[in-house]
């Protein structure tokens, strides 16, 4: 599956990973910056947030409420098309996904 991450500065890094990992989980193991991942992926630190873009907005999971509440903990503006990465995972009804990149997570 395949993840393309736009950074705030204009760079672009695009991955392709195996089904059922994780935004949040790609971007740390491939070396992405833009994305910290503090709490290791259990919706509890906001430090993996990221803007997906609109045309993939259908295709993701529900927000849970676990996901709801630290959505409002982020450092950048949550808006409708924010996420934390490690509650977004590529596969299944999703083989390709594209966001930006806050500009800061701490
Ligand atoms: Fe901590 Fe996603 S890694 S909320």
């Amino acid at each position: 599956a395949k993840i393309t991450f736009n950074h705030a500065g204009g760079d672009v890094d695009v991955l392709e990973v195996e089904p059922g990992t994780s935004l949040m989980r790609a971007a740390v193991t491939n070396g992405v910056a833009g994305i910290v991942g503090e709490c290791g992926g259990q919706a509890m630190c906001a430090t993996c947030h990221v803007y997906v873009r609109e045309e993939y907005l259908d295709a993701l999971p529900e927000i849970s409420d676990d996901e709801d509440e630290m959505l409002d903990c982020t450092v950048e503006e949550r808006t409708d098309r924010s996420r934390l990465g490690c509650q977004v995972t590529v596969g299944e009804g999703l083989d390709a996904v594209e966001v930006d990149l806050p500009e800061s997570q701490v």
